[in-house]
């Protein structure tokens, strides 16, 4: 069984802290929260501790881990090639929720890279993210901390759910604040391209270093082979509506409730009292979304639903981001 130790998020107890970094020392897995969602972290210079996360997530082989560093001696261990541009990103934005692509020193175990001859990196803003790499002294690789191609965890619970028995430990600091995964930017080539939406926008980029480029889906699958893999869906088949769909909301859920168990995430109210149809009701703002969307498609996935219809928001800012694993969720490739 895997054991759960609840932390302070504020002042995290240092002996605990401690504790968990031995593990990591140790070649073994803890999962400890972010900003951003829940990682599950693993000793980056460690090529059979690696691996074994690989094996308790169930992820395919290519696709790279993003390794969490606390300060620029860490980072210099395991990039190379940095220049003054991604300095200023590094001085605008970390810590915080934005990954850097850079060139991989050979020191990093090579499964983290998924062979390829980049790495991506970032600095987490989370206090017990940071002293956990602190105190283990080594920089941590850590995918989003569920099992391969289910909804990225927000909570210690979500952990848990997914991976209970599999891991050594989790760090339970509670809710996450923003709710998805990072920026992931590379910036291996001129100028610097956007291969994952995150709450750090593309306009937030631009302001610090001028000319950013987003990954159209090609360039995305050739650069970030992740992507090619489904990803962050819940069991239930989820339906993403549109902001400019003609259709009322309404009508839509009422179709699917003639089918079976209907769940509902959205911002407009509706106004249908049936036992098989259940609303999470959010507020439309980006932020919003962001950081309730996972755990409300968990939550009706616990519920039984077979259908989950979920309402867009615009696209303006990080709703980019949201509307990203929106699609994602309802995309029925796999
Ligand atoms: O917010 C986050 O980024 C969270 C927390 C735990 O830090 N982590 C996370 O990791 O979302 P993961 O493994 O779920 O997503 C990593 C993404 C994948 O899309 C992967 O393809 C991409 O980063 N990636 C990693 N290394 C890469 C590389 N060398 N080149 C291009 N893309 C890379
Ligand atoms: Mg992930």
């Amino acid at each position: 069984m895997t054991q759960v130790i609840p932390l302070d998020p504020g002042l995290p107890q240092q002996e605990l802290i401690d504790l968990a970094a031995s593990i990591i020392r140790d070649g073994g897995l803890v999962a400890f929260p972010t900003e951003t969602v829940y990682g599950l972290g693993a000793d980056a210079m460690n090529e059979s501790a690696v691996r074994k996360l690989f094996e308790a997530k169930g992820r395919p082989a290519d696709n790279p881990l993003i390794v969490h560093v606390c300060s620029s001696e860490m980072l210099d261990l395991v990039a190379g090639g940095i220049n003054e541009r991604d300095h200023q990103l590094i001085r605008g934005f970390w810590p915080g929720p934005l990954t850097l692509v850079l060139k991989r020193k050979p020191e990093v175990a090579a499964s983290v890279s998924a062979g390829l001859p980049s790495v991506a990196v970032r600095m987490p803003e989370n206090k017990i993210a940071l002293a956990l790499i602190r105190s283990a002294g080594i920089p941590i690789a850590a995918p989003s901390a569920n099992a391969s191609g289910r909804p990225s965890p927000t909570s210690a619970a979500h952990v848990l759910k997914d991976l209970d028995g599999r891991i050594d430990l989790i760090l339970d600091g509670g809710a996450t604040s923003i709710g998805i995964e990072s920026t992931v930017l590379d910036v291996t080539t001129d100028p610097p391209m956007i291969l994952r939406p995150g709450a750090i926008t593309r306009e937030m980029l631009t302001e610090v270093i001028g000319s950013v480029e987003q990954a159209t889906s090609g360039e995305e699958l050739r650069r970030s082979p992740g992507t090619r893999h489904r990803h962050y869906s819940p069991h239930a088949r989820v339906v993403l509506i549109e902001l400019e769909s003609a259709d009322s909301i309404e009508q839509i859920c009422e179709n699917h409730l003639t089918r079976g168990k209907t769940g509902f995430i959205g911002h407009t109210p509706i106004a249908i009292n049936d036992p098989n149809f259940t609303a999470i009701m959010l507020d439309s703002s980006a932020e919003a979304y962001a950081r309730s969307i996972y755990s409300a498609l968990r939550e009706l996935d616990q519920a039984g639903t077979t259908v989950i219809i979920v309402e867009g928001i615009s696209e303006d800012g990080a709703g980019a981001a949201v509307m990203d694993r929106l699609s994602r969720a309802a995309s029925e490739i796999d």
